[in-house]
């Protein structure tokens, strides 16, 4: 399984690379916009730090604009991925784009068959929000098992991105659904680490460590 950092804030990335655990990162205009800086500046940032994808977001939104913006954004580095909005001009951007080699993530995938559609116009990843449907009283979860589901039944190559992720659960439910990426927030990722066992068991091995005896031989 693959974790990607869901930010643009170039310390939450530098933070997180230093673990040696995440592969990639994913924004969106939220994002960016968060951020207050220049598009541009903030991409080559982080694909210098990062070795891994960048997904960053076209907006069209007709297709024939979201195939230019791909292009555009595409020469920026070899490891950029375009979100394309899930939308009927999205989807007929990705076929053209996917023709071309140039990578894409369908975003804004609320269901199963938005899923079905992106794959079969040659997504190459596809981003499922799950805490957004968790807030209106769906059940997130369900959507990605059942992408997963539908992917393995026709072998379908396109990945899926678990997004919206709110909580280290989240994590660990798309793990089990054998999802192939999570996008994590840092302050989650931040939570993945923590046990108030591990923090407990390292206190006591302090304490009992200060009691050994320890020879300067
Ligand atoms: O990057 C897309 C997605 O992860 C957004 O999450 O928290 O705005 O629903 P959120």
């Amino acid at each position: 399984m693959k974790f990607y950092i869901d930010t643009a804030n170039i310390e939450e990335i530098k933070k997180a690379a230093r673990w040696g655990v995440i592969d990639g990162a994913t924004t969106n205009p939220t994002l960016m916009a968060k951020e207050g800086r220049d598009f541009s500046t903030v991409v080559k940032e982080i694909t210098a730090i990062l070795d891994g994808q960048l997904s960053v977001e076209a907006m069209g939104p007709e297709a024939e604009k979201l195939i230019k913006e791909a292009r555009e954004y595409a020469k920026m580095s070899k490891n950029i991925v375009i979100k394309i909005p899930m939308t009927q001009d999205g989807i007929q951007a990705v076929k053209t784009l996917s023709k071309e080699g140039i990578k894409t993530n369908v975003t804004l995938v609320f269901s199963p068959n938005q899923a079905l559609l992106a794959a079969k116009a040659g997504a190459t990843y596809v981003s499922p929000f799950i805490g957004r449907l968790d807030d209106i009283g769906h059940d997130g979860m369900q959507v990605i098992r059942d992408i997963m589901a539908i992917y393995k039944n026709y072998g379908f190559k396109t990945q899926v991105i678990v997004a919206s992720i709110r909580n280290p659960m989240h994590v660990t439910e798309a793990a089990k659904a054998g999802a192939d990426i999570a996008t994590v927030p840092y302050n989650v990722l931040e939570k993945m680490f923590t046990h108030a066992l591990t923090d407990k068991g390292l206190r006591m091995f302090s304490d009992d460590w200060a009691k050994v005896a320890k020879s300067s031989k």
